[in-house]
């Protein structure tokens, strides 16, 4: 187990009901099968991240295969050796499932998200191991990952970098210029392009790969899915929701996936 004390920063080990720290902080472990290491002075409102609908419909939408156009290049740009790997913002599992899925079986997987929700529903679905926890402290040892993805989440690039183990490598997925821009067209005027993936501090980028592939929404609730799981999407009036869920959407998926190495290791 590489998680660690979120109190403390202590090895954590496992016991009968949860697990626990030298210093005597102890973490019951869900029913569910999942951690809560996230200490309440972390937390910044009472139920952090995306919110159980959002993730309801973010679940429903990846099931239906619609983001799985990114799999191919998360596949050629995670190696196939990674012992351990850990995602970021992980919501409901998908990815972090479908990462596992790529590594050998004996291999370490974790997925860590601030809100508890998506945390609950990826351990109740899925074998890999889940952490209630904040990306900008992150609950794992020091220079104990191969591999750290992000996948449209937040990070804070000292805690990468502290976690990150030497030769390891960060992959950021960002949406890239037309990402969902049929939809964005709909909503604004003016429609800003996505920002390009950002410098990363103490991180050099090492390789970049864009998936882009058409979105064919039928008509419905999985339409509904995907309106509900965009937030930029609840700016829309509501006959304009109501008509695109009648009508079915057809727009594109635009991402930029980004290999980071640290610094020291170019
Ligand atoms: C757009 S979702 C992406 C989820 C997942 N990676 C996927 O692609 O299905 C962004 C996720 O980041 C999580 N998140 C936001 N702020 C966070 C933070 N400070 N620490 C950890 N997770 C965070 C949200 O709760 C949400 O699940
Ligand atoms: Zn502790």
């Amino acid at each position: 187990m590489h998680f660690i004390c979120p109190l403390c920063h202590c090895g954590l080990v496992e016991n009968t009901s949860g697990v626990s720290c030298a210093s005597g902080h102890h973490f019951d472990r869900a029913k569910e099968g999942y951690l809560n290491l996230l200490p309440v002075q972390h937390k910044n409102s009472l139920a952090p991240g995306d919110a159980k609908a959002q993730l309801v419909a973010r679940r429903q939408f990846l099931n239906a295969g619609f983001f799985s156009g990114l799999l191919p290049d998360l596949q050629t740009l995670v190696p196939a050796s990674t012992q351990r790997l850990l995602d970021i913002g992980c919501g409901e599992g998908y990815f972090t499932h479908a990462l596992a899925g790529l590594l050998p079986k004996d291999a370490s997987v974790y997925g860590i998200d601030i809100a508890r929700d998506g945390v609950r529903m990826a351990a109740k679905a899925y074998g890999e191991s889940y952490a209630v926890a904040s990306a900008y402290a992150l609950p794992l040892a020091t220079a104990s990952m191969d591999v750290i993805t992000r996948i449209y989440a937040p990070s804070d690039a000292s805690e990468l970098k502290r976690v990150l183990a030497p030769g390891g490598r960060v992959i950021v997925v960002t949406p890239a210029e037309e990402h969902l821009l049929g939809l964005r067209q709909r909503i604004y005027k003016v429609v800003r392009p996505h920002p390009e993936p950002g410098l990363l501090e103490g991180f050099t980028s090492v390789e970049q790969q864009r998936a882009s592939f058409p979105l064919n929404i039928p008509a419905g609730e999985l339409s509904a899915a995907l309106l509900k799981m965009t937030p930029f999407a609840w700016k829309m009036d509501e006959s304009l929701q109501q008509q695109l869920i009648a009508t079915g959407i057809q727009d594109s998926a635009d991402f930029y996936i980004t290999v980071y190495v640290g610094e020291s290791a170019q």
